[in-house]
């Protein structure tokens, strides 16, 4: 498969973060979304055709495991440096062993390439404290979701 990949540092293919662009992992990103942030949150309404899944300056992420789909997030790249992360997502039953973190390191890494200095991301209550721990600041507490933001201080 031709898509942009981003390994892990350790020179290992063990997990590497995506760009999607494959049917399968299309497929995959839109499984994992639907699970964790509809169904198992009891919301309904799923689009899998939504068009900002599409746009050119969108970036639909994946973690794969051994090749196994295990994490979506997408990246909206913005004005003045500046980048959105969205959807951020590990299936239920992956969660919790450490790879929300390798998935954000991988978007971290290719958001540098894309040239994004600073990341935003409009939360979910219950993961401001993931954010937290992955070095993420508060700029914003009140409100359904909370702000938080990361200056991504190393070039590729
Ligand atoms: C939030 C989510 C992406 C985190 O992924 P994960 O694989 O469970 O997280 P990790 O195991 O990589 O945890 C990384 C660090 O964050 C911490 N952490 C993870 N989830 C946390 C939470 N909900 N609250 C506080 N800390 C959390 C871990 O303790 C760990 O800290 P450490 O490395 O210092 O020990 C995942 O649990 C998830 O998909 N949740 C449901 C959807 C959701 O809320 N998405 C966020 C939308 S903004």
């Amino acid at each position: 498969m031709n898509e942009p990949r981003f390994p892990n540092d350790e020179g290992e293919d063990a997990w590497m973060v995506v760009q999607v662009s494959a049917d399968e992992h299309w497929n995959a990103y839109h499984d994992i979304r639907r699970a964790v942030l509809f169904e198992a949150r009891g919301l309904i309404g799923y689009e899998a055709n939504h068009p900002d899944d599409r746009r050119d300056e969108h970036f639909p992420l994946l973690l794969l495991l051994e090749n196994t789909p295990v994490g979506a997030a997408r990246l909206d790249l913005m004005d003045d440096a500046t980048a959105c992360v969205r959807t951020v997502a590990i299936r239920a039953e992956c969660q919790g062993k450490g790879y929300g973190r390798m998935l954000m390191t991988g978007l971290e890494k290719f958001a540098s390439q894309h040239g994004v200095e600073r990341l935003l991301v409009n939360a979910a209550r219950g993961a401001v404290g993931f954010y937290g721990a992955l070095g993420w600041t508060l700029v914003e507490a009140g409100g359904e979701n909370p702000v938080l933001t990361k200056e991504l201080r190393t070039r590729p």
